[in-house]
């Protein structure tokens, strides 16, 4: 079978670098929409999706991950970070789960509207630290009770993988 959606499953690469310009609002719109349709764990729709685009807080949440990986750019110098919080997952065990969906979905919708995007982890331990706390406070978060899940670059590519993996042997089964 073929149809738009399964092509751009197909088609969707994590892009790791990045025209400077800013996206434009309504694509940006379009991306976090989709992510608040993702589904989640009893409908509670416990995620909650901050997209930064201030050059200062974008540099200040680039350093403070690099920090945690030692990597100088983890963000790759994209000028839009999308932030995915959840509750504590001591608190509520889907957190990830409902989380990794709204990201997911928001990769797919970058790819669908011609940008491009990629997962950028850490952001559990990021918002953890002091200084992640802080962070969270200017992003107008609670501090206590919620917990990083994941992040995203986004903006326009600058180049695309050259390749791409082979998806490996049995992937997939079907018992029937
Ligand atoms: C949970 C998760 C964490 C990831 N963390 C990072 C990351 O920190 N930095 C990065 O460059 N890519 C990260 N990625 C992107 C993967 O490396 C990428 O999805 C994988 O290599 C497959 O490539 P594709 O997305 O182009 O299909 C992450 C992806 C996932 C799902």
């Amino acid at each position: 079978m073929e149809n738009d959606i399964l092509r751009a499953l197909r088609e969707r690469r994590s892009i790791r670098r990045f025209k400077p310009e800013q996206i434009k609002d309504e694509e940006l719109q379009a991306v976090l929409e989709a992510g608040t349709w993702a589904p989640t764990a009893k409908g509670l729709q416990d995620p909650w999706i901050i997209a930064v685009q201030r050059p200062d807080l974008v540099e200040r949440i680039d350093r403070l991950n690099g920090e945690i990986w030692g990597h100088p750019h983890p963000f790759y110098g994209a000028p839009t970070i999308i932030l995915v919080f959840g509750s504590d997952p001591a608190v509520w065990p889907n957190s990830f789960q409902d989380g990794s969906l709204v990201l997911g979905n928001m990769m797919l919708a970058a790819h669908a509207v011609g940008l491009g995007s990629c997962w950028i982890n850490r952001e559990y331990e990021m918002f953890r630290t002091p200084e992640g706390k802080e962070l969270m406070q200017e992003l107008g978060l609670e501090t206590e009770g919620l917990a990083g899940i994941g992040a995203l670059a986004v903006g326009y590519p600058a180049s695309f993988p050259p390749s791409v993996k082979a998806r490996k042997d049995n992937y997939f089964r079907i018992i029937k």
